[in-house]
């Protein structure tokens, strides 16, 4: 599958987005029901243009006893360095700022595409609720073009076997998360949007400097990555390097012993050549999975 376009926002550039994101009057609209923090829904302007956003404020950040308290928004920006660095554009605009409840992150709104994905391997049955590119299946075959999560209970004593798209972006965010050592991958937070691009949201419980990757895309655990995935890694061991900007930008963000780890996981992957399995110290698959 070919890259990604560039443009993820109509009529703007990656830079047009971020500048408006960072410098636009951000005007709240509503409170997203049911998130651990708060994550208020809003508006950007700045220059005759406008866009849907999400502003966490760190004030409204939910305590973890695993991360120190007020760092998930700066976690979030990371990600998104971390995903513009690889190229592959998996994580929407996401900026540092300050807004009407204090500095938070503020992040594009992805309109996603709801439809995608939502047969699964035995007839066209939707997928009782499960987001995109997720699938229960009976038995213990994931099925041509999904591969195995694992089993799940799904009520009066049985078990159906989790399943995810084998899908090229699904396999780079695989890689992605892995690298930033994400804690809470699931299923709820990955975008189809227009273009056929594909985003995954919610990067706060991040590049913890232990081991938490968490997340349902397992699929891939101990296959050899891609070439792809293998030359984006190189690229990446080298934006990594002390002094290089990427370095210097996740030094604001992030701390020092943090950044140590990101390049211990990142060499790690290249020396194996393969994707990750779970570390089996950590519930590797977050429950519930949307
Ligand atoms: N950039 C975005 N584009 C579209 N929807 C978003 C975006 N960011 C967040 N949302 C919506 O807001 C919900 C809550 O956001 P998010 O999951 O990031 O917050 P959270 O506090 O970690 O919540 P949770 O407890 O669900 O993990 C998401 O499930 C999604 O529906
Ligand atoms: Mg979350």
């Amino acid at each position: 599958m070919p890259a990604p376009e560039r443009i993820p926002s109509r009529g703007l550039t990656e830079d047009g987005v971020r500048t408006l994101l960072a410098e636009g009057e951000l005007t709240v609209l509503g409170q997203v029901r049911g998130a651990s923090n708060a994550v208020l829904y809003c508006t950007v302007t700045h220059e005759g243009e406008a866009r849907p956003c999400v502003y966490k404020p760190v004030a409204g950040e939910q305590p973890l006893w695993d991360f120190p308290d007020g760092t998930l928004a700066r976690r979030e920006v990371a990600a998104y360095e971390i995903s513009e660095a690889t190229g592959w554009g998996l994580v929407p605009p996401t900026v540092l700022r300050e807004g009407p409840y204090g500095e938070g992150m503020c992040q594009l709104w992805i309109e996603a595409e709801r439809d995608e994905g939502a047969d699964v391997t035995d007839g066209d049955r939707p997928a009782d609720g499960l987001p995109p590119l997720l699938a229960l299946v009976e038995g213990d075959e994931p099925g041509d073009g999904w591969k195995a999560v694992g089993f799940a209970e799904v009520g009066e004593g049985k078990t159906a076997l989790l399943v995810h798209a084998d899908d090229p972006r699904l396999r780079r965010l695989a890689v992605l998360d892995a690298v930033i050592n994400n804690g809470d991958r699931k299923g709820g937070h990955l975008l189809p949007a227009p273009g056929g691009r594909l985003y995954g949201i919610d990067h706060g419980v991040t590049f913890n400097a232990d081991d938490k990757l968490r997340t349902l895309l397992w699929g891939w655990a101990g296959e050899p990555l891609t070439a792809e995935a293998a030359e984006v890694l190189d690229r990446l061991s080298a934006g990594l390097e002390p002094g290089a900007v990427l370095t210097t930008r996740l030094a604001e963000l992030i701390t020092a012993a943090e950044i140590d780890a990101l390049r211990g996981r990142v060499e790690n992957i290249r020396r194996t050549g393969r994707h990750p399995q779970p570390s089996g110290d950590w519930p590797s698959i977050p429950w519930p999975p949307v």
